[in-house]
């Protein structure tokens, strides 16, 4: 290893690495197992991307009337459009329930009803009786949701003695002989390097919206996790499937939470006209997050779009009143504000879909062990590593994420995953030798993209990329738009591998922190655009114009996408599980979806 660099080793019993929604609750669960736990997180906790989560997190819970679990499972399953497993889709929404109330016993402020009970709105495609009414689904702390989890999440850990390394990144995982002993760090104060065995390495890093010019996701969501299993030879499952939120902010592309539509909030046109009605005369403003999306798209494309270039559309929550607008909408009539100069309680709010959640990402079971499948019917389990939230494809949301479940994603999965480590890892257990090499790798990729000299700006391809993705990797795809972009996708990662840096030293270099988050964006934006081109069908957040419909003879089927260091992708397949995980449920087949 270069004499440049001072490593300095740990020994875990696990390491999990990003500190969201996820990560903490993984954490937490698995200090309180009595597991040695080190959380290494390139944000302070509390400032993971976790906290813009506003409108809240899904459970069956039946506070505000009735519901079922079988009936979240249901909904989530049809919003998936078919292409969710049965099984984890059936484990997140029946242990949904006993996991809002262990948040609510750990502290976190959820808002109340008048009997004391925890408050829950309406979200889109929640329904109850298999699609006769609307469920109100999702348990909220106003609009806050998201924070006020981070918050106790964070504070529990603490008091459980988990060990955090903040503001670290995470640059690769250390194998051997295809098991995953740990992840070499760079700590971003003062540039050192850090050696973190494990006998568990769980990757909760979040998405990688960023790989998009507008997208509500924070800075930070540059996929890292899922880009370092791409480079230990893991494949990601799903990349074409990205949701658009109906309301980002037109022109900032911050979030305006589907609850403001779920109190009660409508869009308009440019005819001022309440075109859901048109497009899903049932759930209207309510429908799943893809099917509003494209009907925005089409009120803009076919000219009835608002403003001097009739390219967005207006939400509005005038008619709700102050009151309640302030007790719980309070954090986005304040975006709504500093964003786009709008008072809520006035005038409507200018909005556009804008990409928000990445369906796909490493492959795993319902426990957070990762797989890497072989066949349509094989696979095996990675030894020593995990995946849970945003970056891992479990896959809960198949085709389309319902809005309230990445919340609930986070919390089921990482208390199943803490509960798995538990029986995996006996405390203490004495650790391998770590393969040099393999560290010698990752210190030496790191090295080559400190000392590059070429002659492109790490930041001028990554704005390329991100325009790039925006026009190609759409709300509505072609074939011909989608050809175009892998080009140029292609042609932004082989200028990457001539790339400049200027700044070579190794105290808070940001200019090589966000070089090595941009190669991260692109060996995923490359899987991406190939998975969407490959996919001739629509199905849920994935609309080709050229295959407009669901093909479920050729394409009920995961797409498998792995990548070389050339950049050469290759695509497989992978069943869909059909099965439910209980006999307590009937499987859920295939039909149209109708809103
Ligand atoms: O609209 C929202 O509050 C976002 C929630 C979600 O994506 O689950």
């Amino acid at each position: 290893m270069s004499k440049d660099y001072e490593m300095i080793t740990h020994e875990y019993d696990v390491i999990v690495v990003g500190a969201g929604g996820a990560g903490l609750r993984a954490t937490l669960g698995m200090a309180t197992e009595g597991l040695k736990t080190a959380c290494i997180t390139k944000v302070f906790p509390t400032r993971s991307h976790t906290v813009a989560a506003q409108g809240g997190m899904s459970a069956a819970l039946g506070n505000m009337g009735e519901d079922d679990w079988r009936w979240h499972m249901y909904d989530t399953i049809k919003g998936s459009d078919w292409l969710g497993d049965q099984d984890a889709i059936e484990y997140m929404c029946r242990e949904a329930i006993p996991s809002v109330i262990e948040l609510e016993h750990y502290g976190v402020p959820f808002s109340r009803t008048t009997a004391g009970k925890i408050y829950q709105r309406p979200f889109g495609g929640m329904t109850t009786h298999y699609g006769e009414g609307i469920a109100q689904r999702t348990c909220a702390a106003a609009d806050r949701t998201g924070h006020s989890i981070l918050h106790t999440l964070y504070q529990q850990s603490l008091k459980y003695k988990a060990k955090f390394f903040i503001e670290y990144f995470a640059i690769d995982l250390v194998m051997n002989n295809g098991q995953c002993v740990g992840v070499v760090a760079i700590d971003l104060a003062d540039g050192k390097l850090h050696l973190f065995k494990g006998h568990i390495t769980l990757l909760a890093t979040g998405g990688y919206g960023r790989a998009y010019f507008s997208a509500t996701s924070a800075h930070t969501c540059t996929g890292d996790g899922s880009g370092m299993a791409q480079r230990a030879g893991i494949p990601l499952q799903d990349m074409e499937f990205t949701q658009f939120h109906p309301t980002g902010i037109y022109g900032a592309g911050c979030l305006i939470t589907e609850g403001a539509r779920g109190e009660g909030g409508y869009l308009t046109n440019s005819d001022g006209e309440r075109f859901m009605e048109r497009y899903a005369p049932n759930a209207k403003d309510l429908a799943s997050r893809d099917i509003v999306s494209r009907s925005m798209t089409i009120e803009i494309n076919e000219g009835r779009g608002i403003g001097k270039e009739k390219d967005h559309i207006e939400l509005h929550l005038e008619h709700l009143g102050k009151d309640i607008i302030n007790e719980k909408l309070p954090g986005i009539a304040e975006s709504a504000r500093i964003f786009a100069g709008v008072d809520v309680t006035k005038a409507p709010i200018p909005v556009i879909p804008t990409v928000h959640y990445n369906m796909g990402g490493i492959p795993t079971n319902y426990h957070g062990e990762v797989i890497n499948p072989k066949g349509i019917n094989d696979e095996v389990i990675v030894p020593g590593l995990m995946a849970i939230g945003e970056t891992a494809c479990v896959s809960v949301h198949g085709a389309n994420r319902l809005g309230s479940n990445s919340l609930l994603d986070l919390i089921v999965f990482g208390r199943a995953a803490a509960k798995k480590a538990s029986a995996l890892v006996k405390p203490g257990k004495k650790h391998q030798n770590v393969d040099l090499h393999s560290v010698d790798k990752i210190v030496s990729r790191l090295d080559k993209t400190r000392y590059s000299s070429g002659v492109n700006l790490p930041s001028q391809l990554r704005i390329n990329l991100q325009k790039e993705m925006q026009k190609s990797v759409a709300v509505f795809r072609t074939g011909k738009a989608l050809e175009e972009g892998k080009n140029k996708i292609h042609s932004i990662y082989k200028d990457f591998s001539d790339i400049s840096l200027s700044d070579r030293s190794l105290i808070w270099n940001t200019e090589l922190l966000e070089t090595l988050e941009l190669e991260n964006l692109l060996t995923q934006a490359i899987v991406s655009v190939e998975s969407a081109l490959n996919r001739k069908e629509s199905r849920g957040a994935h609309a080709r114009d050229d295959y407009p419909d669901r093909n479920d003879s050729d394409w009920m089927k995961h797409t498998i996408a792995s990548i070389d260091e050339s950049g050469k992708v290759d695509i497989t397949y992978r069943k869909v599980i059909l099965t439910t995980l209980t006999n307590e449920v009937e499987p859920v087949p295939p039909k149209k979806r109708v809103y």
